[in-house]
C-alpha cells in the first residue's frame, strides 16, 4: 500500500494584513515541527507571499498562493503570473477554487491552462474541484468531479501529473459550518482516485495527494483524516485563527506521536 504524507493546507482567501500575517506565522513557528508524515501550508494573499516566504526559509511550512495567470507575462493589468508567484517565494498555488469557479467564471480549460502554467514555472499545483448544491441535489456529483478531473488535467505527462494535488471540496460545504460527512467525503475521493486512475494509471492515483475542504474544523477534522483516501485537508475559516488551525495541527502530531508509540 502507498504511504501519502498528510499534508495541511490553510487557505487564507482575502484576509490578512502584512503585520497581520507575519504575527500569526511567528506564532506558528513556534509550535510546529518538521515531520515527513505531515506537510504544513498556507495559501495567502499576493502581498504577503514574499515577507513569509523569506520568513519561513528553512522551516517546514509551505507558502502558497491562491490563483494565478495562464499566461507567461504580458499586458494583463491587474494579474499576477507564475513566474511571479515563484520568484517572491510561493512554491504551490491552489487553481480552480468554487470561489473562482463561480464568481469569476473560470472554466476547465481555463484552469487547464493555469495548471499547465504553473507546472512550467515549477509551482506545484491543488486543483480545486467540487459539486455545487444543485449538481448535488440532482446527485451529480460523481459526473462534475470526473468532468473537472479530466479536463483540469488534460494533455499532462505522468510525471506532472504525480506533482499535482487535488482539493475536493463541495460548494455547498464550503464557509457555512456545514461539512460533508467523512463517509461522503471518503466517497468521493475515491471516485477521484479511481477516475484518475482510469485515464492515468492505478499507481499515479495511489501516489497523488487528495485532500477535502469545506467547513473543516478541530471538531471533524481527526474523522475526515480517518478516512483511507482523505491525505490532508484544505482548511479555510479554520485556518485564520491561529488556535484552530493549531489545535488540528496538534491532533495530527497527537496521532504521529501515537502511531510511533505502537510500533516501538
Ligand atoms: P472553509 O473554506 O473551510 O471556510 O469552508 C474552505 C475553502 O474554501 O478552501
Amino acid at each position: 500500500m502507498t504511504s501519502r504524507p498528510c499534508v495541511l493546507i490553510g487557505n487564507w482567501k482575502m484576509h490578512k494584513t502584512v503585520e497581520e500575517a507575519r504575527a500569526f506565522i511567528e506564532q506558528l513557528l513556534d509550535s510546529i515541527h518538521s515531520s515527513d508524515t505531515t506537510c504544513i501550508g498556507l495559501a495567502v494573499p499576493f502581498t504577503v507571499i514574499y515577507p513569509l516566504a523569506e520568513q519561513v526559509k528553512g522551516k517546514a511550512i509551505l507558502i502558497g498562493a491562491q490563483n494565478m495567470n495562464d499566461a507567461s507575462e504580458g499586458a494583463f493589468t491587474g494579474e499576477i503570473a507564475g513566474s511571479m508567484l515563484k520568484n517572491a517565494g510561493a512554491q504551490f498555488v491552489l487553481l480552480g477554487h468554487s470561489e473562482r469557479r463561480h464568481l469569476y467564471h473560470e472554466d476547465d480549460a481555463l484552469i487547464n491552462r493555469k495548471l499547465k502554467q504553473a507546472l512550467h514555472v515549477g509551482l506545484q499545483p491543488i486543483l480545486c474541484i467540487g459539486e455545487t448544491q444543485k449538481e448535488y441535489a440532482e446527485k451529480r456529483t460523481a459526473e462534475v468531479i470526473q468532468r473537472q478531473l479530466t479536463e483540469g488535467l488534460k494533455e499532462l505527462s505522468i510525471e506532472q501529473m504525480k506533482q499535482v494535488m487535488i482539493a475536493y471540496e463541495p460548494v455547498w460545504a464550503i464557509g457555512n459550518g456545514h461539512s460533508a460527512a467523512p463517509f461522503t467525503a471518503q466517497e468521493m475521493l475515491s471516485v477521484c482516485r479511481k477516475t484518475i486512475a482510469s485515464f492515468a494509471s492505478e499507481e499515479v492515483s495511489q501516489q497523488i495527494a487528495m485532500l477535502y475542504g469545506g467547513s473543516v474544523t478541530p471538531s471533524n477534522a481527526h474523522d475526515l483524516l480517518e478516512q483511507p483516501d482523505i491525505d490532508g485537508l484544505l482548511i479555510g475559516g479554520a485556518s485564520l485563527s491561529l488556535e484552530s488551525f493549531l489545535a488540528i495541527v496538534n491532533d495530527r502530531y497527537a496521532k504521529i506521536r501515537a502511531s510511533q508509540g505502537e510500533m516501538s
